[in-house]
């Protein structure tokens, strides 16, 4: 292809940039995994029958079981080295208070620890930390008594010696892993004093895989010409892409003027209830180019000074054969009406791939679905989209830019109504006065060129093109005698050097676009 299809993506690479360097450093953490732990990983999984517990390994080897997770996957990434499966489990374990106790005892214990023989004021017991708790706990076993009718209130006294702290016991087991010890009914009764949570815990299962080996050979990660030339490429391994990284989203970035504008263009053609067509084929047959739009054969746009061929593939081959049959007919014979251009219509013409040189190309595409359509509906269709030309590059052409297209389909649209929708369309754009022109279109009749005057230039500048869609390409469609076809287009790049300022093209455009341009553009306002 003669052109480089990305050229407008340029501006905005600053913003697609960072995407892909995150995903590399995303991958990096596996890379950089602590090789010493690798290794000892891969020791202990070499002695051991069966497999491996990564938490138990992260215990043992007193490290953070992320570590140990991070190693698994820099394993993994290396093939079939290890094979670890991802298992949870669930187990017991104490509450901050739970801990508490495990230390310092059970509330209603240290009642008893804190009360002397002689007995103690029920005041001063409420003032500890565990009194309240401990005096509840500790009435209920049993283990003190409560004399009311003391004189200088109400006093507490022991009634047992010493006593088996149970609570505290049944949480030192929990705390040495020995939770399988107690009965269910225990672990819940605990779990409801909130001294015992259960959680779930994720590890690894690890155990050995097909290519088992205690020493890791380095991934290869570049394919360097060195290799190539030695063959050395042959005996390497390599890490395979890992295409699910999800790169982190960039902090900032800016829209590129074009962007800017095509988004107020967008919105513009949304408030008046227009749908958005797909245009997302650069690459188009001769026949929807052209032939579709009644655009005869011999017509100079399909010229290779003015069209773009491909040479790879050359042809297109899947077109509905009952419409290129009518189309045919259209070109060389006339039909519905007219006398047609009188020539002899070549399929092969019609095959020649090219880079679509409009986006009516796509228009003619969704008139011909609209047509299958069992009952008409009447639409409004819109397209913002690149189309390219062979054209002489100067300040305000390049070989590819922007049409901007509006299409409106319904019973008995008038050339009035095109003036009316063109005027309401533009008047959202800021511009006021406008002017038609006659014009000629192969696939238009009548057709017109759109004139707004320009306050600054103080001349009338050609702002677009217009027409009504001609019969001998909407009938062969099969689109309802009756229904008459309105559509205009525009470039996007016009407006927009107008709206920045911007007096040639190449400073909007291609590989020698300042970026500090990018950045300086201000959001598009086009209506003030
Ligand atoms: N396709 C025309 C062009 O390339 C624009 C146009 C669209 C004219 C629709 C009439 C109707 O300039």
């Amino acid at each position: 292809m003669i052109l480089h299809p990305f050229k407008l993506h340029l501006p905005i690479a600053s913003t697609i940039f960072p995407r892909y360097i995150s995903s590399v450093i995303q991958l990096y953490p596996f890379i950089m995994a602590d090789t010493g732990l690798v290794e000892t990983l891969l020791r202990r999984v070499e002695k051991v029958d069966g497999g491996l517990d990564s938490q138990d390994v992260a215990t043992s080897l007193g490290v953070d079981h992320q570590a140990i997770v991070g190693a698994v996957k820099s394993l993994q990434a290396l093939g079939d080295v290890i094979s670890a499966e991802q298992r949870s489990a669930k187990h017991w374990e104490l509450t901050g208070e739970g801990c508490e106790i495990a230390e310092q005892g059970s509330h209603e214990a240290r009642v008893i620890s804190s009360i002397p023989e002689e007995g103690m004021p029920q005041s001063q017991l409420m003032k500890l930390a565990f009194g309240k708790v401990g005096f509840s706990k500790a009435m209920s076993n049993k283990w003190i008594r409560l004399d009311k009718g003391h004189e200088g209130g109400p006093r507490i006294f022991k009634t047992v010696e010493s006593l088996e702290d149970l609570v505290r016991d049944k949480l030192l087991l929990v705390q040495k892993g020995q939770a399988s010890q107690l009965e269910e009914k225990e672990k819940n009764e605990l779990k409801k004093r909130k001294l015992l949570s259960e959680v779930t815990v994720k590890f690894y299962w690890i155990t050995k895989g097909s290519c088992f080996s205690t020493t890791i050979t380095k991934q290869e990660t570049e394919l360097t010409p060195e290799m190539i030339a030695s063959g050395s490429w042959k005996e390497k391994k390599f890490k395979p892409y890992n295409f699910e990284a999800m790169g982190v989203a960039p902090d900032c970035g800016h829209l590129h003027p074009l962007m800017k504008v095509r988004t107020q263009f967008r919105q513009i053609f949304l408030e008046m209830g227009f749908t958005e067509m797909p245009t997302n084929n650069f690459i188009e047959s001769s026949f929807w180019n052209f032939d579709s739009l009644f655009q005869p054969q011999q017509h100079p746009a399909r010229d290779q000074h003015d069209t773009f061929f491909l040479s790879d593939p050359a042809q297109a081959h899947e077109f509905p054969q009952d419409y290129l049959e009518r189309v045919r007919k259209v070109h060389s014979e006339g039909g519905f009406g007219s006398q047609g251009y009188k020539y002899d219509w070549k399929i092969e013409e019609a095959q020649k791939n090219i880079l679509r040189t409009h986006t009516t190309a796509v228009s003619a595409r969704m008139l011909y679905k609209l047509a299958q359509q069992e009952n008409f509906t009447p639409v409004k269709y819109f397209s913002i989209d690149r189309v390219f030309r062979n054209e002489t590059l100067d300040a305000t052409h390049l070989a590819e830019f922007h049409q901007i297209e509006g299409v409106v389909a319904d019973y008995g649209l008038t050339l009035g109504d095109l003036m009316g929708i063109l005027h309401q369309f533009f008047n959202k754009l800021g511009i006021t006065k406008l002017r038609f022109k006659p014009a000629y279109n192969p696939y238009t009749e009548p057709s017109m060129e759109v004139f707004s005057y320009h306050e600054g230039l103080k001349k009338w500048v050609e702002v677009g093109n217009s027409g009504m869609f001609r019969p001998e390409m909407l009938l062969p469609m099969g689109l309802p005698e009756g229904v008459t076809v309105i559509a205009w287009g525009l470039s996007l790049e016009r407006p927009t050097m107008i709206k920045y300022g911007i007096n040639n093209i190449r400073e909007l455009v291609g590989h020698k676009v300042n970026l500090q341009m990018v950045y300086d553009s201000p959001v598009c306002r086009l209506d003030s």
